[in-house]
């Protein structure tokens, strides 16, 4: 029996694995530096938390969750995304009481999308999220998270910041209804997938990647001109304090985000480098949220991050330290290689020992592997009680004792 894996996962290993422990490893560091405590959350929640916040007519609650009974009849959905688990697990552990509430975590998301490049079913998100301030430092301070651990794992790699601002969300309700009637009245030169949106989710027509309805998109009313003079003040200052921590912007008017959630501030980091899947990282404030799932009136802002999209941007990563293989020549050896064995391993020397018991082969396994040194373990050593030290790149061997070879390794 055959088993294959489901369309849309993937298993991660070899030189995926150390880009992968990478992203992961720059993730906690600058968390730590920006002030941000990891959460953990379960990988399934009630269906519930993820219906009405992230909107009942967004592609991931209509088509992509993966929502199944489980065996007392209760509705599962495993998570499609991070920020509403997160104010679950802050508010059933009490974690509101002291705001600004700042929390970030890595984990498996999972969304029953038509599996691409950089699109997977499974996949693995970073999330930030700052819980409780309406200060506009806090929308500046997640985008310098964002761009400051991109900037680490990419240098050099182009990547773009598109701002744009949703107003308030009586403001965000408002032009909806403007945008359905404009829509509406202009049915007949937008593509059958738009029309289906016109009364359930008229913003998702702003940024449909169908050349129809580009034309009758530009040609429609413009959000920026219903938001009110102070929310567009706070834009402005957001705008003018990235400048001054260096980050360029790129104003892109028809942002809007894919989930319900969102208000004010939306952003996020795209690339030209990985085709269609160009996202790397999204977000925004979602004031009304945490209300919504049951916690206080109170605001929030945060991003997440597709790690398999960072990862494809990413250079193979060169090992720092390398390996000691071990060549064994005769089983009735093991006795005298387990010594070696054992003081490496304490000494935090990396080993690999290939129970081969063939000089050849573990050479040539030792040069295939990219070993630093081999250790060789043959009579004679055994009986003089010591062992044979070959640096592979110099070619140079010598023999050494048990105290000796430690010192000589290092
Ligand atoms: P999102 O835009 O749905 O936002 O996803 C964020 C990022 O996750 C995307 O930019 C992309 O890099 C990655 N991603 C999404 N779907 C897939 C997929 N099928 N395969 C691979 N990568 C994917 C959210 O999830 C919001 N919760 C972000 C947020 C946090 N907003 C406020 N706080």
């Amino acid at each position: 029996m055959k088993i294959k894996p489901i369309r849309g996962t993937h298993d991660l290993f070899g030189d995926e694995i150390k880009k992968f422990n990478k992203v992961v490893f720059e993730v906690k560091a600058n968390a730590r530096k920006f002030g941000f405590n990891e959460l953990i959350t379960p990988i399934f929640e009630s269906s519930e938390l993820f219906k009405k916040p992230l909107g009942e007519h967004s592609d991931v609650v209509l088509k992509e969750m993966y929502t199944f009974r489980d065996r007392n009849e209760d509705e599962i959905t495993l998570r499609p995304e991070y920020t509403t688990p997160m104010i679950r697990a802050a508010i059933s552990n009490g974690l509101l009481n002291n705001l600004p509430a700042k929390f970030f975590g890595t984990g498996q998301m999972f969304r029953r999308e038509r599996p691409q490049k950089g699109r997977y079913r499974q996949f693995n998100q970073i999330n930030f999220e700052n819980f409780g301030s309406d200060d506009f430092f806090a929308d500046i301070e997640i985008i310098n998270v964002a761009n400051t651990i991109l900037n680490k794992i990419l240098p050099n790699k182009k990547i773009t910041l598109h701002l744009n601002t949703l107003g308030s969300r009586e403001n965000l309700k408002n032009y909806k209804n403007i945008l359905s009637k404009f829509f509406n009245d202009n049915k007949n030169f937008l593509s059958s997938e738009s029309i289906d949106k016109i009364n359930s989710n008229p913003l998702r027509i702003l940024d449909s990647k169908n050349i129809e309805d580009k034309n009758i998109i530009e040609k429609s009313p413009k959000l920026i001109e219903l938001i009110s003079k102070s929310d567009l003040k706070l834009y402005e200052e957001i705008k003018n304090s990235l400048i001054d921590l260096n980050i360029s912007i790129y104003e892109d008017l028809n942002l809007v985000r894919g989930l319900d959630y969102y208000c004010h501030t939306v952003f996020e980091f795209k690339t030209d480098e990985i085709g269609s899947q160009d996202t790397l990282i999204g977000g925004g404030r979602y004031n009304g949220l945490i209300k919504t799932i049951g916690g206080k009136d109170i605001p929030g802002v945060g991003w997440a991050g597709g790690i398999e999209r960072i990862m494809l941007l990413m250079k193979n990563i060169k090992p720092e330290e390398k390996d000691i293989h071990l060549a064994i020549q005769e089983p009735t050896l093991k006795k005298h290689a387990l010594k070696i064995y054992d003081i490496l391993i304490k000494n935090n020397f990396n080993v690999y020992w290939n129970y081969k018991y063939n000089l050849k082969k573990s050479l040539s396994i030792a040069s295939e592997k990219n070993a630093e040194y081999i250790v060789i373990i043959g009579e004679k050593e055994n009986m003089n009680n010591n062992f044979s030290v070959k640096n592979l790149s110099t070619g140079e061997q010598k023999i050494l004792d048990l105290n000796n070879i430690i010192d000589y390794l290092k």
